[in-house]
């Protein structure tokens, strides 16, 4: 198989419960998006990406708060994970200009949203480990979804449009690209949220960091 369409290019092993839950959690999850959306992934883009930019402000916002009452450095996470957030919220501009979400979808936002915040919200609370660890497992699910959705694309199935400025400008893409170079874009960002977000669970899980 192809580097381009390795679909699970790097997958954390769950280790310890809280990586179980995390993982089972994801899982089922995507269960359910598999079959509402059943291969429509423009759609499941749009709808996916207003979920994927929630973690990155609450986690931002709770470590500020951290940092604030414990008067300690953030060593960085603060802007790591507001910055997320932002990235997550141009893939949905992307996205928005080349799926146009129906009434059902819209409706399924407003509700994710009120029931996702509050929930990942008060996961942080408890565990922040265990919420970087849902996170790090969205992503690789995040990255398995955009490589089904280029080989969608080079199979023919899904129109191969021209990018959307709003994606051009940002990942400074060439005026000609494509819907294809937008995908592994979008892709390799999300690789580097899996990476981070792992890589922020393994390290609140090793003590270095209370
Ligand atoms: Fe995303
Ligand atoms: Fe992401």
């Amino acid at each position: 198989m192809s580097e381009e369409y390795e679909a699970r290019p790097k997958h954390h092993k769950p280790q310890g419960i809280s990586d179980r839950i995390a993982y089972g959690t994801v899982r089922f999850l995507r269960f359910f998006a598999d079959l509402f959306f059943s291969g429509r992934y423009g759609n499941r883009a749009v709808v996916l990406e207003t979920v994927a930019a929630v973690p990155g402000m609450v986690g931002g916002a709770i470590q500020h708060l951290h940092s604030l009452r414990r008067m300690k450095n953030d060593d960085g996470w603060i802007h790591t994970l507001l910055e997320e957030a932002e990235n997550e919220r141009m893939h949905l501009l992307t996205f928005i200009e080349v799926a146009k979400p129906n009434w059902l979808e819209r409706t399924l936002v407003i509700i994710a949203q009120g029931i996702f915040y509050n929930a990942f919200f008060v996961l942080y609370l408890f565990s922040s480990k265990t919420a970087h660890r849902v996170v790090g497992y969205l992503e690789e699910e995040a990255v398995y979804s955009y490589t089904e959705y280029l080989a969608g694309v080079d199979s023919g199935k899904y129109e191969n449009v021209p990018a959307p400025q709003i994606a051009i400008d940002y990942w400074q893409l060439p005026e000609d690209a494509r819907l294809r170079e937008v995908i592994i874009a979008v892709r390799a960002d999300e690789a580097k949220h899996r990476d981070v977000n792992h890589g922020f669970a393994d390290e609140l899980k090793s003590g270095a960091r209370k």
